[in-house]
């Protein structure tokens, strides 16, 4: 198996499929240019996203991890006429890229940047005590567990909790390893696969991006 093979039927389905408009065409220009990392999903997995989304019935989505709001975009478009998204970005300049893009995308009513620490931030919304339909965690990988509880916490029967990169080019294997980020993704596979209150499946991919993974967790009745 070739990475190459994977990049070509990558672009093959996007462009069948038409995934990318002009907005998410220069969402993804606008990152390049600022000289952000390119950690942003693919467009076959915004779609993904987006259908979780769609599944869910999502009304109120909560997401950590904006950079230039590429994955927010395809989140949001999935949200019905009252819905709400909050996207949580500790970088001020990226918040600021992505607030121009969603801003760009029409998607101003409903998406909310909420600049700092997603683990703070997450704290000062638990007063609201919100219920979240759909959780997507894509940043700071050592404190997946406690977004995981945070999710479970304001998540009703048939809430979808999601971890991306929890594969990491199958590093996840290494249970010695010293890097932060995999052993943050390796506890959360491990807290998620003990948990009673949810159901789980984990997603390997490739494609355009590193050989990675999504965590996909339903949230039942529970014991
Ligand atoms: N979800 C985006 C990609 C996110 S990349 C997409 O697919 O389009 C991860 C982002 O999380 C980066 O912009 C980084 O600045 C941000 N980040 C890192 N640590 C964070 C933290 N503790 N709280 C909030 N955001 C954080
Ligand atoms: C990394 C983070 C991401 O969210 C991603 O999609 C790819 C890589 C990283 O921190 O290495
Ligand atoms: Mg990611």
């Amino acid at each position: 198996m070739n990475e190459n093979l994977f990049s070509k039927v990558d672009h093959y389905l996007s462009n069948l499929f038409k995934l990318e408009d002009d907005i998410l065409i220069n969402t993804e220009k606008s990152i390049r240019e600022q000289g952000m990392p390119e950690h942003s999903v693919s467009a076959n997995q915004g779609q993904f996203l987006h259908l979780m989304a769609r599944l869910c019935n999502a009304r109120r989505i909560v997401e950590v991890g904006t950079l230039g709001g590429y994955s927010t975009i395809w989140l949001a478009r999935a949200l019905g006429e009252d819905g709400k998204l909050t996207s949580i970005e500790v970088d001020p300049d990226y918040a600021r890229v992505a607030r121009k893009n969603i801003e760009a995308a029409g998607l101003t009513d409903k998406v909310e940047i909420i600049t700092g620490d997603a683990l703070n931030v997450l704290q000062n919304l638990e007063g609201e005590n919100p219920q979240i339909d759909l959780f997507f965690m894509d940043a700071d990988k050592p404190n997946y567990v406690n977004y995981f509880r945070w999710a479970l916490r304001h998540s009703r029967k048939g809430s979808v909790i999601l971890a991306d990169n929890v594969i990491r080019e199958g590093k996840v294997l290494d249970e010695n390893s010293t890097d932060e980020k995999v052993k943050g993704v390796r506890e959360y596979l491990e807290m998620v696969s003990n948990c009673s209150k949810v159901t789980s499946s984990v997603l390997q991919q490739v494609g355009l991006k590193e050989y990675d993974g999504l965590a996909i967790s339903v949230v039942g009745d529970g014991q």
